[in-house]
C-alpha cells in the first residue's frame, strides 16, 4: 500500500514554481504528485490545512549544532528537534564543532549520528584550514567525499589573503561553495559591540563595520579573480551590503544571508546590556537594519539564514564583556521574519517563503525547497497571523539565549512533515 497523504484547503505558497494561491498538495511515498486518483483519496491520510500556509519545508543555510565537543549546549537531536518546531526540514551545521570539521573522520563521525538521531536533513560543512587556525588548507576533497556541500571557517573569518585565495581555488576545483564569515579581526579585538554612539554611551569596545566591509570586498575581488561562488555569512552593515550589490550588477559569483537579528534589533537595544543580543558580527544602527530590508526585497541578499549559536545560560549570565557571541534561533527564525518584514508590510509572504526555502536551498544546491511534482516531500504549515508569545523555556533547543524571549511574534508554524511524515505537529516532536 503506498503511503498517501493530501493536504487540502491550504495556500499553498511554492514561490519556486511561482504559486500562491487556495489549493491542495498530494503526496505519494514522500513525494509531491500532481494528483490523486478517487481511489488513492480513499486510502490517503487527509490533513485540512483550511486557513494555514502550505510551504515547503524551510531551509536554514547556517546552525550550530555543537555536536560532537559541546552537546551540553546542544545536539543533532535537540538541534533538529528545535528545527523541527521552526518548520525546518533542512539545515547546513556549521563546522566549529570539537573537534572541528577539518577531517573526513568527524564528517563520517556526524554523518552517522545524524543518520541514528536526526529528525530533519542535516548537511554538514567542512573548514577552509586546519584547527579553523587559518595557516594551513583542510583536505577540501576528502571533505567533499565524506559528504560536506561547503566549505567555511565560520565562526572565523581566514585573515591571509593568500591562504584564502588558495581555499577559495581548492573549492571551486570540487565546486563547493565558500562561505565566509567576513571579520578582520585586526579591527575588532576585544570589540563586543556595534562602534558608534552606543558603543561610547555604554563604555562597551566597539566593532567597526569596517571589519565586514573589507572581508566582503576581499571576496568579491576573490571571486572574481578565481571564478569561484562566495557566499557571505550573516551581513550587517549597509556598505558590505553595497559592495555586494555592485559585484552583482558585474555578474561576480557572490551571494549573501542575512539573520533575523540584524533585520530586527539595532544596537540600541544593548542599552539593557542583555548578553543575549550579544552577536557575531554584532547588531547595527537603525539605518543598516534598513539596509538589510531593503536588499533582501531586491535580491542583494538572497536568503534568511538563523545562525542559530547555542549557549549555556551560565555563560551568558555574566558581565557584557565576557559573554559568548551568538544566539539561537530556529525556533523563531520564521515568526522574526514574518514579524519584520511581512506584518510591518516590507515583503509579501511568498517573498519571506523563498527567502526561507529554494533561494536558501540554490545557495549549495540542496534538493530542497520547493513543492515540485516529484520533489522530496518536505513541507511546513503555519498560520502566519497566530499571535504567541516566545517562551525559550518550552524550546526544544537546549540553550536559551533567545532575544525574542517574552516578546509577542506573529506567525505559529503548525506542522512539519519531511519527505511526507510528520516530524512536529504543532505541539511535539513525532517519532
Ligand atoms: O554569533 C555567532 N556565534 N556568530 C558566529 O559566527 C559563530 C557563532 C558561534 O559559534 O557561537
Ligand atoms: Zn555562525
Amino acid at each position: 500500500m503506498p503511503n498517501i497523504l493530501w493536504i487540502t484547503g491550504g495556500r499553498v505558497i511554492d514561490p519556486a514554481n511561482n504559486r500562491d494561491a487556495i489549493g491542495d498538495v498530494c503526496v505519494i511515498d514522500g513525494k509531491v504528485s500532481a494528483a490523486l486518483t478517487e481511489d488513492q483519496q480513499r486510502s490517503a491520510n487527509k490533513i485540512d490545512a483550511t486557513g494555514l500556509v502550505v510551504a515547503p519545508g524551510l531551509v536554514d543555510i547556517h546552525v550550530h549544532f555543537r555536536d560532537p565537543g559541546q552537546t551540553h549546549k546542544e545536539s543533532i537531536r535537540t538541534g533538529t528537534e528545535a528545527a523541527a518546531a521552526g518548520g525546518f526540514t533542512s539545515v547546513i551545521c556549521m563546522p566549529n564543532t570539537s573537534p572541528v570539521c577539518d577531517n573526513a573522520g568527524t564528517i563520517q563521525r556526524i554523518m552517522d549520528k545524524v543518520a541514528r538521531v536526526a529528525v530533519v536533513n542535516v548537511y554538514p560543512t567542512g573548514c577552509l584550514t586546519l584547527e579553523m587556525e587559518g595557516k594551513r588548507l583542510a583536505p577540501t576533497g576528502q571533505l567533499k567525499t565524506a559528504g560536506v556541500v561547503a566549505m567555511t571557517d565560520n565562526g572565523k573569518c581566514v585573515q591571509s589573503h593568500e591562504i584564502m585565495r588558495r581555499a577559495v581555488e581548492y573549492a571551486k576545483m570540487f565546486d563547493l561553495t565558500i562561505m565566509d564569515h567576513c571579520q578582520d579581526e585586526t579591527q575588532t579585538e576585544d570589540a563586543v559591540m556595534n562602534e558608534g554612539e552606543w558603543s561610547l554611551r555604554l563604555g562597551l569596545r566597539g566593532w567597526p563595520k569596517f571589519a565586514e566591509d573589507i572581508m566582503v570586498a576581499r571576496n568579491v575581488l576573490l571571486a572574481e579573480l578565481t571564478g569561484a561562488h562566495i557566499h557571505m555569512q550573516h551581513i550587517s552593515s549597509a556598505t558590505s551590503i553595497d559592495i555586494i550589490r555592485r559585484a552583482k550588477g558585474r555578474n561576480i559569483r557572490v551571494t549573501a544571508e542575512a539573520c533575523p537579528h540584524h533585520f530586527e534589533f539595532t544596537d540600541a537595544d544593548l542599552k539593557d546590556y542583555d548578553t543575549n543580543l550579544k552577536v557575531n558580527p554584532p547588531l547595527r544602527t537603525d539605518a543598516d537594519r534598513e539596509s538589510i530590508i531593503g536588499a533582501l526585497k531586491d535580491g542583494t541578499l538572497n536568503c534568511i539564514a538563523s545562525d542559530h549559536a547555542p549557549h549555556t545560560p551560565t555563560e551568558k549570565d555574566c558581565e557584557f564583556d565576557y559573554a559568548p557571541l551568538g544566539i539561537i534561533g530556529l525556533e523563531t527564525s520564521l515568526a522574526a521574519s514574518l514579524h519584520a518584514l511581512y506584518h510591518s508590510e516590507r515583503l509579501t509572504l511568498s517573498e519571506v517563503v523563498a527567502l526561507m526555502t529554494h533561494k536558501a536551498a540554490e545557495i549549495c544546491n540542496l534538493d530542497a525547497g520547493t513543492l515540485s511534482i516529484g520533489a522530496t516531500a518536505d513541507m511546513c504549515l503555519f498560520d502566519p497571523d497566530e499571535a504567541w508569545t516566545v517562551d525559550a523555556d518550552k524550546f526544544y533547543s537546549k540553550s536559551r539565549n533567545c532575544p525574542w524571549h517574552g516578546k509577542s511574534l506573529k506567525g505559529k508554524v503548525k506542522a512539519t512533515y519531511v519527505a511526507g511524515h510528520a516530524v512536529f505537529d504543532g505541539q511535539s516532536i513525532i517519532i
